[in-house]
């Protein structure tokens, strides 16, 4: 079969490369577990996702990263990554080199390195504002979430559409004195509610994943991470939507100045990342989507990753063995 210009693109890029890059990440940030630093975890994440680009035969630019140019050293937004500038391809990437820095700081669950990529103009650039989060997994008819519509709207459809009754369908939610009114609305109708600390990458593409037993995904988080998880929704399947949430008029003026004129606007799984795209992520602490680094003896590390292509719908799970030539 004839391959479009986008698959064209990121095949050029070697889609399993990716995952050297959030393995790199993920190695450099587990030095820090526990240690109670989140800067020093997140630092070192970042300084071996930069380095670990520019292997990569692309011309990248960050359009979700770790801040404005003013804000971040690396890794800015509009920042060039890859190791072919002018010549490769030109990628798009969405990243968060350590998704939890608290979680890692605390040794908790579900630290992530994490990626996205696609053809240029394919990911929104969300502005680092918080995103009213809905999601859902695979096997549900289109439309059976809608975020215009409140929370027991929603689990009675997921409930009506999987055949059991609304108090069976478990939903996870950031635990957040914000989400005091969700949580309570939800507790009344007898859902079961899986509180997570921190990270919602994961706990959004947790209810893609029948053993973790979540069925929707609830509340507010970072509006860059909902572009991560919607990519990797796109190439696993489910449904979500979000919509971007102001506290003031500086987080309004950012969204406009990255094009956004429609505060109010739903998003949707292809608003968000479009065309061709790929998610990868590594484990850097153990979590429900993959296990954590290990260190071992003679300077042995273990990793998992998992590279997704949302054109193919092919999900790649790899555990790495990691001797003297991993930089660290
Ligand atoms: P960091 O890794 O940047 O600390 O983000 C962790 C996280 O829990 C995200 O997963 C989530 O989207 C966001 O923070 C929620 O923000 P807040 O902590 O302000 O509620």
């Amino acid at each position: 079969m004839r391959k479009t210009a986008a698959s064209e693109v990121l095949d050029r890029v070697l889609v399993l490369e990716m995952v050297r890059v959030t393995e790199a990440a993920a190695i450099s940030a587990s030095r820090l577990i526990g240690r109670g630093d989140e800067k020093a975890a997140d630092a070192a994440a970042v300084e071996a996702m930069r380095e670990a680009f520019d292997e990569l035969y692309m011309d990248g630019t960050v359009v979700i990263g770790e801040g404005e140019r003013d804000e971040a050293p690396m890794l800015f937004i509009g920042e060039k990554v890859g190791g072919a500038p002018g010549k490769g391809p030109k990628i798009d990437i969405a990243l968060d080199p350590l998704e939890g820095t608290t979680i890692t700081a605390k040794a908790g669950p579900n630290a992530l390195a994490v990626l996205a990529a696609a053809e240029e103009g394919c990911l929104l650039n969300a502005p680092d504002v918080y995103m009213d989060k809905l999601a859902v997994g695979p096997g549900y008819p289109q439309g059976v979430i809608d975020l215009s519509k409140g929370p027991t709207e929603n689990v009675k459809s997921v409930a009506k559409a999987k055949g059991v009754k609304p108090n069976e369908i478990i939903v996870c939610v950031l635990d957040r004195p914000r989400h005091a009114n969700l949580i309570s609305e939800l507790r009344s109708i007898g859902c079961g509610i899986q509180l997570i600390p921190d990270g919602d990458v994961a706990g959004v593409i947790a209810v893609t994943d029948e053993d973790t037993t979540i069925d929707l995904y609830m509340g507010s988080g970072g509006a860059p991470e909902g572009v991560l998880a919607a990519a990797a929704l796109r190439c696993v399947g489910g449904q979500f939507q979000g919509r971007l949430l102001f506290r003031n008029d500086d987080e309004r003026g950012r969204a406009r100045k990255w094009g956004i004129d429609d505060l109010d606007r739903i998003y949707t799984l292809d608003d968000l990342a479009k065309g061709d795209c790929i998610f990868a992520a590594t484990g850097v602490t153990d979590g429900s989507l993959l296990d954590g680094v290990k260190r071992l003896r003679n300077g042995v590390m273990t990793t998992e990753s998992v590279v997704m292509r949302a054109s193919s719908g092919t999900v790649r799970w790899i555990k790495g063995e990691h001797r003297t030539n991993i930089k660290d």
